[in-house]
């Protein structure tokens, strides 16, 4: 379960890179919003669902919780309790992001919910992301 995470994780990050910078693009160059677009953004949606949901496996099988009392190591602050929150928060985000593109009939108003909330989240994810870990 941990190593699918692990790279489950790599996934996710390359086409959300991909969603954002094809968004930032759409915006930028005033591009129409077609179904290429729309799918890469609902892969990416599903794609981090799928982390938040072996995450939350990850989490409870490996009994992190128990470290939520040892906050003064940062290595179980950041397991236990700092990546896995901001983590959650970044897919509400990503989440926000796709509903509201959804209720949006603008090319541009598409465009810009995805490279904000889309953008945001891949910034919080990729500060707590335990880089020392991963690529060991
Ligand atoms: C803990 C697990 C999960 C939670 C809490 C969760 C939560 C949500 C929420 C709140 C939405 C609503 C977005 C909206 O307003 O449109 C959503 C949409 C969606 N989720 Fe998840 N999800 C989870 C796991 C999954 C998994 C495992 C998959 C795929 C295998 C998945 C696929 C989707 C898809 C495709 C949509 C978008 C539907 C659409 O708008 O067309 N989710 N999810
Ligand atoms: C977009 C979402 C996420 C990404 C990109 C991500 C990425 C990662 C990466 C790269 C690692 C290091 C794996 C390794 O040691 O090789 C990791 C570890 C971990 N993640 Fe996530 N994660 C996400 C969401 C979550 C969520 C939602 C939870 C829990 C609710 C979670 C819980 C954990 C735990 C507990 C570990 C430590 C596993 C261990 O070392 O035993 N993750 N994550």
């Amino acid at each position: 379960m941990k190593n699918i995470h692990s790279y489950w994780a790599y996934i996710v990050l390359v086409v959300l890179i991909f969603a954002v910078v094809n968004a930032i693009i759409g915006l930028v160059k005033k591009k129409e919003f077609t179904h290429k677009d729309f799918r890469l953004g609902l892969f990416a949606l599903i794609l981090t669902h799928i982390q938040l949901l072996i995450g939350l496996g990850v989490y409870i099988a490996g009994n992190w919780y128990n470290f939520l009392s040892d906050m003064k190591n940062s290595y179980t602050r950041l397991l236990a309790l700092e990546h896995p929150l901001m983590m959650i928060i970044a897919i509400v985000l990503i989440t926000m992001g796709w509903s509201k593109h959804k209720k949006q009939v603008k090319s541009e108003s598409k465009f810009k919910s995805f490279a904000i909330f889309y953008g945001l989240a891949l910034l919080i994810i990729l500060s707590r992301i335990p880089w020392s870990n991963w690529l060991a």
